[in-house]
């Protein structure tokens, strides 16, 4: 009696252990699609790998921000009038001189892809405020035009375009 009593809870002990261990085992089966299907994108990301963007959601007037290499990019899907006062401005009289033309790829001149970093400090520049349509650097005022292109106050350059390529007609590469 003793013996068989004394040998119930150690069987019970067993199994309780080995169902544990599968669960265990199951566990970290299930956390591991997981873990590799993540650890790609973050080391892809931190290396700089290309990111691609879908720009169907963005509707005329509106833009968003990406990250790519850490650093923030606007996606502009410009206005008729936004790309029509990018290009009437005179080439020559701006202060880093580059056409709109020069800036965005040809049929798909709505779209205005640029690093929102200003030129100046490195702040973060506001999209479609200032008088430019364009945007607006609350730091120290420096306002880009509707092209990204530094128009007023002490930044030095227009906003970089990073390399990116219209894989289709709703979808960017950049990097
Ligand atoms: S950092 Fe933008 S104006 Fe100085």
């Amino acid at each position: 009696m003793t013996s068989s009593s004394s040998a119930e809870p150690t069987r019970r002990d067993f199994l309780f252990v080995a169902t544990g261990a599968v669960g265990a085992v199951a566990g970290v089966a299930a956390a591991w699609p997981l873990i590799s299907q993540m650890n790609p994108d973050a080391s892809t990301i931190a290396a700089g790998a290309p990111i691609e963007v879908d720009l169907a959601p963005i509707a005329s007037g509106q833009d968003i921000k990406v990250f790519w290499r850490g650093k923030p990019i606007y996606i502009m899907n410009r206005t008729k009038k936004q790309v029509d006062e990018a290009r009437a401005v005179p080439v020559a009289s701006l202060p880093d001189p580059q056409s709109d033309q020069a800036r965005t790829k040809e049929g798909h001149e709505q779209w205005l892809v640029v690093v929102g970093i200003c030129t100046h400090l490195g702040c973060i520049p506001i999209a479609h405020e200032g008088s430019y349509d364009g945007f607006f650097c609350p730091c120290h005022g420096s306002q880009y035009d509707s092209s990204g292109r530094i128009r007023q106050g002490p930044a030095p350059s227009n906003l970089p375009v990073p390399p990116y390529a219209f894989v289709s007609d709703t979808k960017i590469k950049i990097g």
